[in-house]
């Protein structure tokens, strides 16, 4: 330990620290930069962990900025529906929601994607859980190519489905489901049913015609977990769509940060870039995630 000395820093002021040569931390430096530093450090990492559960989840481009927020409500019904929706966001984000689901039901355009996309977005800012999006018959598309190339990546697909912490299950029942189709859904809904994981569910089909498209036994078990919302009006797809502009509900963060440095009263900053494995999306399925990353390529680049 050498002699306590003063020592300035440009941001802080007088400082005094003793410098100990047997240690290879630095105490000759100052405080309040380090703790400055560690606090944004610590920012800039939560807001990349967060980043990467927003590139799993695997939110299509047209929706990226689809949130309850965006999503009106014009008729009494419809704030029923929103507010319904909002309730269930709000415990699902606490965890409060006893694998209880939603399903999502009505004919075309009443944005039901939207709310689905919605309910993902909210759970990403409000909690630390996984989420993802799926659509139904892309994913038994991507099942058959997988199956086709005889590798691996159905088995992760799926293994996706079932383990998101909430998962949202776009255009399911749209036609009559093969046998194989048709078990790999009650595989998905059956194994989120028995671990109390909830599910989004959207669809056209209503009642019969549900159970008949999606199978009497996935159709009992979603009548039992998930609260049935039939969404009414006339399609929004009206005109031409203006593209929704404006920032994402969850931005990129950036690849490096400054922090400050104070040594021995010589101030600098120290620049952290995330590493490109830091950048990286890590889920098992990556290929097919990097397909349609609409978030990474398209809105805020790679
Ligand atoms: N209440 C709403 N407020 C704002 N935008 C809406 C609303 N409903 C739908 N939209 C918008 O209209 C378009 C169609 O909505 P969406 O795709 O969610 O409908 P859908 O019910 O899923 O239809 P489909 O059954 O054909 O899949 C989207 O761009 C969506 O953002
Ligand atoms: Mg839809
Ligand atoms: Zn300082």
């Amino acid at each position: 330990m050498t002699e306590p000395r003063a020592f300035s820093c440009e941001r802080h002021g007088e400082y005094v620290a003793a410098g100990d040569r047997y240690t290879a931390a630095a105490p000759e430096d100052c405080r309040s930069c380090r703790a400055e530093a560690h606090a944004l450090e610590a920012a800039w990492r939560a807001a990349w962990a967060t980043w990467r559960r927003v590139v799993a989840a695997g939110i299509p481009a047209r929706f990226a900025r689809a949130t309850l927020d965006s999503w009106i409500a014009a008729t009494p019904a419809q704030r029923v529906t929103l507010g319904l929706v909002r309730r269930w966001c709000e415990r699902a984000a606490a965890g409060e929601d006893d694998g209880l689901g939603l399903t999502l039901s009505g004919p075309p355009g009443l944005g039901k994607t939207h709310l689905g996309v919605a309910a993902l977005w909210y759970v990403l800012q409000h909690s630390r859980q996984s989420a993802r999006y799926a659509q139904w018959a892309d994913t038994l598309a991507q099942l058959k190519t997988s199956a086709a190339r005889r590798d691996n990546a159905a088995a992760d697909v799926i293994d996706e489905l079932k383990g998101a912490d909430v998962l949202v299950l776009d255009e399911i029942g749209v036609r009559p489901g093969s046998e194989y189709d048709l078990g790999v859904l009650f595989d998905v809904i059956d194994h989120r049913y028995r671990e109390e994981l909830p599910t989004i569910v959207c669809t056209n089909a209503t009642g019969d015609q549900a159970c008949a498209m999606m199978g009497e036994r996935v159709a009992d078990r979603l009548r039992e977990v998930n609260e049935l919302l039939l969404l009414t009006g006339t399609s929004r797809r009206t005109g031409i769509a203006k593209p929704a502009t404006g920032p994402l509900p969850i931005e990129r963060p950036a690849d490096a940060i400054d922090v400050p440095e104070c040594y021995a009263g010589r101030f600098q900053l120290r620049r952290i870039e995330a590493s490109p494995a830091r950048k990286e999306f890590t889920s098992g399925s990556a290929p097919y995630e990097r397909a349609r990353l609409p978030l990474y390529v398209r809105g805020q680049g790679r």
